[in-house]
């Protein structure tokens, strides 16, 4: 972490960040400012006194894990002299998406993911591969719960964001649920929000992983890229236009990476999104995720705005790269993110990736700039 941040500051100069948004927030110096105001005639015994203690609370805050006795000890000090410590994580409630992009954002990109607790050690998968591009310092993580934001900024300060209101997480993580519709329907408001700032935005799902830096495949001045969720073997050469509807009228474009431009165009179609999904609300027949409303709205939008189909060979679908031997052998060496779809549940997903080698945290999470979760 020191070390990334460190390398952060040495690549580009950083505009100051605000007044709540410390990228340091545990060091001795926030503690002091984050205690509250003492008079002057505090003796100067007792204000050693004081910082000795808090120094240690930070330590522990620190070095220990955010969970078991000292959550609970952290979460019921407000009233004490404790609730500086607390007082230093819980002010990211204040931090907001516009703020997290200034701090991100390189040449003007962030690369964004949305995640709740349950997905932590595949956000942590991720952004190892992730840091092996070097482009780890772009990641915004969108927190769906506080749980979530404290503890990615915690141990990575200023790389987690919660657009309120947070998302009940018991509810959230379950594919094909109503929570989970909500959860993934906020996605184009998000993403909008990051174009309407000015920025261009890759959005990733976190049971993905690179093997090699996406972002020179992003060629051309496109306002929307996006890779097909079908597993049928293309050629190599395939058109990058917006493929034919399939069997349900519509396309099967997969909503879980995306690069968008901060264009008219892609800020249509993210309005006609929002839009599809507020006309298709989830139902327990259709147990639908936002992926077919992306669809439509790539259907509807695609007379006007320029879109870009990324090559198969280098972002597969989990159908193709996990089901099919040959054409991996075949396309050895073009693969750039592997999707871990077409299976559900944590288990399955997590076991399929160590069979392929894929799951990183056991052996490289120093390599995290969350360390080991
Ligand atoms: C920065 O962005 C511009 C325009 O999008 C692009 O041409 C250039 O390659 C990018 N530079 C880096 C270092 O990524
Ligand atoms: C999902 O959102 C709808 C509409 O806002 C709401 O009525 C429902 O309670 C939410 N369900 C869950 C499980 O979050
Ligand atoms: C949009 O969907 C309709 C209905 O399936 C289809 O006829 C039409 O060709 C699609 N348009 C595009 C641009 O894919
Ligand atoms: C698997 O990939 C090969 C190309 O390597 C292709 O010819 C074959 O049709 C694919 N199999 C299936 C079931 O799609």
């Amino acid at each position: 972490m020191v070390m990334s941040l460190h390398l952060r500051q040495q690549q580009q100069p950083q505009p100051p960040p605000p007044p709540s948004v410390d990228p340091y927030p545990l060091s001795p110096r926030a503690a002091v400012y984050g205690m509250p105001q003492r008079p002057m005639s505090s003796f100067l015994l007792g204000r050693a006194g004081l910082l000795a203690v808090l120094s240690v609370l930070v330590l522990l805050g620190v070095f220990l894990p955010w969970s078991g006795p000292m959550a609970a000890l952290f979460s019921s000090s407000s009233s004490s002299h404790l609730g500086a410590a607390h007082g230093s994580l819980s002010r990211w409630k204040d931090y907001t998406l516009a703020q997290a992009a200034t701090f991100a954002a390189r040449n003007g990109t962030v690369v964004v993911c949305a995640v709740s607790r349950p997905y932590l050690p595949f956000l942590n998968n991720w952004l190892i591969s992730v840091a092996r591009q070097k482009r780890q310092d772009q990641v915004i993580v969108i927190a769906e719960d506080y749980a979530t934001l404290y503890e990615v900024n915690r141990r990575w300060p200023g790389h987690a964001v919660l657009v309120p209101p947070a998302t009940d997480s018991q509810t959230a993580h379950k594919f094909g649920s109503q929570g989970f519709f909500n959860f993934t329907s906020r996605r184009p408001r998000h993403l909008l929000h990051i174009l309407e700032l000015g920025y261009s935005v890759m959005y990733n799902d976190v049971d993905m992983v690179w093997l090699s830096d996406p972002f020179p495949y992003l060629k051309g001045k496109h306002d929307v890229y996006f890779t097909d969720d079908m597993a049928a073997v293309k050629p190599l050469n395939h058109p990058h236009d917006l493929p034919p509807p399939g069997k349900k009228g519509r396309t099967y474009i997969c909503s879980c990476m995306i690069f968008l431009r901060p264009t008219r165009g892609s800020k249509e179609v993210m309005r006609s999104w929002i839009e599809e999904l507020q006309n298709q609300p989830w139902s327990v027949k259709r147990k639908s995720n936002d992926q077919p409303a992306f669809n439509w709205a790539l259907n509807k939008t695609a007379g006007q705005v320029d879109l870009y189909l990324l090559p198969q060979a280098a972002f597969p679908s989990g159908g193709l790269y996990f089901k099919n031997e040959s054409w991996v052998k075949e396309t050895k060496g073009m693969n750039v993110i592997i999707h871990n779809n077409y299976i559900t549940g944590f288990d399955k997903k997590i076991k399929r990736f160590k069979d392929y080698g894929l799951w990183l945290v056991d052996d490289h999470s120093h390599e995290s700039p969350l360390g080991q979760i």
